[in-house]
């Protein structure tokens, strides 16, 4: 299996490292034959050659990877995240990774925020649409600069864009036991787009009269996912409420550095990141939380028909948490190497 990592900025380097780490265990425990290639593709690789990904990339990688694991982008040198815009967002839309699959799942009670909820209680996913929405770019502005100043920005939806992610949805609802959708929109308020996903959504759901499938605008889906996160399991919006939601998300796994995802065009190459983004405050400081990176590279195993090896990079990540071996994010006392290191000793393959 061939693998490209892109560890990209600030923290995603340092959480990045110990995700290889635990893969290269994994290789070798389990002689599984992985070749990881490094892309230094990054703000500090930009700042000093002027390239983000230099031309035809994705298209070689589709060819020759079988997945990409990304760590994180965002520099404050890089105001406007060209770089981050070219090469992450540059590789969901090239490589047209139109599901971006966002397990939201908490592995030990002490990390569920919420006084009434334990950690069985959140256990869904969400289906992010990842190729279109409120991030194609169609847009611009007008008088720049001057008191008259305008901007547009367009969320842009295709019948295909909405009816490709809310299938995948409803594919991954009825493979679960309890067979539970919630699509969430603003079609109240923004009624074009929102009158396409509702469309689509009555005749998708139509196909899967096995799964309960019922609606929620976006607004009310947050606050419920905060009042009783228990009645969730397949949650399909679209790309930007899916961000936000997934953040919230993140925060009932217990912090961003436990969120994972992965974005996925079924059959095609796969790429995959932790949720959060580069923090670069923390940057090179041993804080960053390395599990969700590491439970991203369980999420790419898994999708390479690995899950055996996927399974068991949870459980140890479990039993760390469960012993406080873990940064501080999460409650523990360790760096980001140690964290890393604890996760190998803790691999029973
Ligand atoms: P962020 O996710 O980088 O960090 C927000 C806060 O969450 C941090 O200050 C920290 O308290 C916490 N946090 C995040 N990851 C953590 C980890 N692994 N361990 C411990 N704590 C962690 O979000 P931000 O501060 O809004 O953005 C910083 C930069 O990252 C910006 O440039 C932003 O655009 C970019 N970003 C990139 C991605 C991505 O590449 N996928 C995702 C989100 C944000
Ligand atoms: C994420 C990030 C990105 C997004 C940013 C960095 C463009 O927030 O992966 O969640 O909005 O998709
Ligand atoms: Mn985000």
């Amino acid at each position: 299996m061939r693998i490209a990592i892109v560890p990209g900025d600030g923290i995603g380097v340092d959480v990045t490292r110990e995700a290889v780490k635990v893969l290269q265990e994994v290789s070798t425990r389990r002689a599984l034959p992985l070749e990881l290639v490094s892309f230094p593709w990054s703000a500090d690789h930009y700042l000093s050659t002027g390239e983000t990904v230099p031309a035809g990339a994705f298209e070689e990688l589709s060819h020759g990877f079988d997945a990409v694991f990304m760590g994180a982008f965002g520099d404050p040198r890089v105001p406007d995240m060209k770089h981050a815009a070219e090469i992450l967002l540059g590789a969901r839309f090239q490589l047209d990774l139109y599901i971006n699959l966002r397990p939201v799942r908490c592995l030990a009670d002490r990390l569920c925020p919420l006084r009434a909820f334990a950690a069985k209680d959140v256990d869904f996913v969400v289906f992010r649409e990842n190729t279109e929405g409120a991030y194609v770019g169609l847009g611009g502005n007008f008088r720049k600069g001057t008191p008259e100043e305008v901007a547009i920005q367009e969320d842009l939806a295709t019948r295909r864009g909405v009816e490709r992610i809310l299938r995948a949805a409803f594919e991954q609802a009825r493979s679960r036991s309890r067979k539970r959708l919630v699509m969430s929109d603003k079609s109240n308020a923004m009624r074009f787009v929102g009158d396409l996903w509702q469309r689509a959504f009555a005749d998708v759901s139509a196909e899967y009269p096995d799964v309960e499938a019922r609606h929620l605008y976006i607004d009310a889906l947050c606050m419920q996912m905060v009042r009783d996160p228990s009645q969730f399991d397949v949650i399909v919006t679209s790309n930007m409420f899916g961000d936000i939601a997934t953040d919230l998300g993140a925060a009932l796994q217990g912090g961003l550095g436990m969120a994972a995802s992965a974005n996925i065009h079924p059959g095609r190459i796969s790429m995959f990141e932790p949720v959060h983004g580069s923090a670069p405050k923390y940057a090179g400081t041993g804080k960053a939380n390395p599990f969700g990176a590491i439970l991203t590279a369980a999420l790419l195993l898994e999708h390479l028909g690995r899950a055996p090896e996927a399974g068991a990079i949870e459980r140890a990540v479990r039993a760390c948490i469960e012993q406080d071996l873990c940064t501080a994010d999460v409650g523990g006392s360790l760096t980001t190497p140690q964290a890393g290191d604890a996760v190998v000793q803790k691999l029973e393959l």
